[in-house]
């Protein structure tokens, strides 16, 4: 169970509990933090158990609001991933029968309302009964003091059962216990197992039982180890020669099967959320310059608002490292509501993304364990580099500009490593930290302030040049420190913009192939056609790592985040 939960804790590492049955009762042990600060409180053995690590959505992080939750009568133990949207409603009927809440948890009505439902009838009919009632997305599992069945079920939420000779497992997903088994079933909306020495699955909303057969879950996607570094961010950043290269390591006729697909649509969307969308963003710069494409960049969650221009000839692109995405899955939906083609780019085989999706473009940049997206967003950006070029064809050029881009990787982290932990020395104590760049490089401004801001906790902000005087130049004052991230094209106007703050006692950082007076400080980022996004954000990943180191953050697990956001 330990092992299971903390290679679950990726989902979100808030608090953690776990639930079992001990001497005919239901024992709980729950604590608000990371589950490594108490391992010896877990029990030595249990057959018979469920577990959950957290990510709080509704109430903050404290014991009570940890999972698994009780029923009132202490019969009845439930985790739940996703978010039960009529819990209000439901709590409020509980409340009305006498039912009593400790947490602030919109999970604490499930094990209340099988409690209620188990009046006429036994467990599994009681959790089908609750299922029915529950509006909104979840992934659970129960347990009863009087059953010897574990009841799982789930809707938008993802879960997976794992078969075994000696038992089964089911989780939000199969890296708990690959250890054991990689004979896996894959529960679909509505689905519901029961599990004891067999199992069984129905629909619960229409009762109907349902045979799936296992499947062997690809191995490769191994495991990652920290190995020599301290950390897996550094380690992350530091492989990403290698995933570059395995980006673009495709079946060339697929890729051009997918650009053709693009250049073709009628309306093209890329969808995605957080460094992901960042990733779109610039790849939308480079559709337009080298292949007159116009594509429409939209944050996942805002991207059901656009579901009015869908018909059955747009083709959505949907980018995820994990797949898991709750608004990308959300808005992969909504275009498969108006019949619309979805692509996606994902990294996690067998994801929830890879099966709504038409096409899939593997990343293959491995297991990305730090919260941070960092190798996974230069594969992200050589993949949709080479679907550019793919649609003008030349595929081969995409091919040679990225492998040379790669090729730089090392390079730039061996030059500046400590030049970077000098940086970061200086700028560790700063309250905001401004990037601005233009055409390519705006997305890596915006990027590099995402990573800043998530790691170290200072404020970040990335803008287009162009917009500093609209608003924001208003915050500089003597000493902000400003990272100008200059690409050759654009080198005139964004050094101009670098004089507007510098005459306001800015500290103008400048992440460009040439110095120039302006610059305070200078990191060379060498000239690259239409290939510097891929590089140029290298330095500020390492930036932002070592602002972290310095100012005592978790570089891997920032504070309220998770790797995979499983919740809209
Ligand atoms: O798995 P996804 O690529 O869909 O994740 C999207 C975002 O949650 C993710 O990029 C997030 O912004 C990272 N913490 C950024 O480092």
């Amino acid at each position: 169970m330990f092992n299971g939960l903390k290679k679950l804790e990726y989902r979100g590492y808030d608090s953690w509990g776990i639930a079992f049955k001990e001497d005919s009762e239901i024992k709980i042990i729950k604590k608000a933090g990371r589950i490594e600060d108490f391992r010896e409180k877990l029990p030595a053995k249990s057959h018979f158990a469920i577990g959950h690590t957290r990510w709080a959505t509704h109430g903050s992080v404290t014991e009570e609001n940890a999972h698994p939750h009780l029923s009132n009568n202490k019969n009845i133990a439930v985790i739940h991933n996703g978010i039960i949207e009529n819990y209000a409603e439901l709590k409020e009927f509980l409340i009305k029968n006498g039912y009593k809440f400790i947490s602030q948890t919109d999970t604490e009505v499930i094990p209340n309302l099988i409690q209620y439902n188990m009046k006429n009838n036994n467990f599994e009919d009681a959790v089908k009964n609750t299922l029915k009632k529950l509006e909104g997305s979840f992934a659970i599992a129960a347990i009863s003091r009087d059953s010897e069945n574990i009841a799982a079920a789930r809707r938008m939420s993802p879960m997976v059962l794992g078969i075994s000779k000696d038992g089964f497992f089911i989780s939000s997903d199969v890296p708990a216990f690959l250890e054991h088994t990689n004979q896996i079933i894959s529960l679909d909306d509505n689905e519901m197992v029961i599990i004891n020495d067999k199992i069984k699955i129905i629909n619960f909303m229409d009762n109907r039982e349902i045979k799936k057969e296992p499947e062997t879950i690809n191995l490769d996607f191994k495991e990652s180890k920290k190995g020599k570094f301290q950390h897996y961010i550094i380690k992350e950043i530091s492989e990403q020669e290698e995933s570059i290269k395995r980006a673009i390591d495709q079946d060339p006729d697929f890729i051009k099967e997918i650009a053709n697909q693009i250049e073709n649509a009628f309306g093209v969307f890329f969808v995605a959320c957080g460094t992901s969308y960042h990733a779109c963003l610039s790849a939308s710069y480079l559709f337009s310059k080298i292949a007159k494409k116009h594509i429409n960049v939209v944050i996942a969650s805002e991207f059901r608002n656009y579901r009015h221009f869908l018909t059955e000839n747009t083709l959505v692109v949907a980018v995820s490292q994990s797949g898991e995405t709750a608004d990308v899955l959300d808005a992969v939906r909504a275009a498969k509501e108006k019949h619309s083609r979805i692509i996606s780019i994902v990294n996690v085989p067998g994801s929830s993304l890879t099966k709504l999706s038409n096409e899939v473009i593997m990343m293959n940049a491995g297991q990305e364990v730090s919260v941070l997206s960092t190798k996974s967003y230069t594969s992200q950006l050589a993949i949709l580099s080479l679907l550019a070029y793919a649609s003008i064809g030349e595929f081969e050029k995409g091919i040679g500009l990225i492998k040379k881009a790669a090729s730089y990787v090392d390079e730039i982290i061996s030059k500046n490593l400590n030049k970077l932990e000098n940086l970061a020395e200086m700028l560790k104590n700063k309250k905001d930290i401004f990037l601005i760049g233009r055409s390519l490089g705006f997305p890596t401004a915006l990027e590099g302030a995402l990573k800043i801001k998530e790691v170290s906790y200072i404020h970040a902000e990335g803008l287009a040049g162009g917009e500093l005087k609209h608003g924001t130049l208003a915050l500089v004052e003597k000493g902000v420190p400003v990272i100008v991230v200059s690409t050759d094209e654009t080198k005139k106007d964004i050094l101009n913009n670098a004089l507007e703050i510098k005459a306001r006692g800015g500290y103008i950082i400048g992440f460009n192939s040439e110095n120039n007076d302006v610059y305070d400080y200078f990191i060379k980022i060498p000239l690259l056609e239409n290939m510097e996004p891929i590089i140029s954000i290298i330095p500020i990943q390492i930036l932002a790592y070592y602002l972290a180191v310095k100012r005592g953050c978790d570089p891997d697990k920032p504070r309220n985040l998770a790797k995979s956001v499983t919740v809209k």
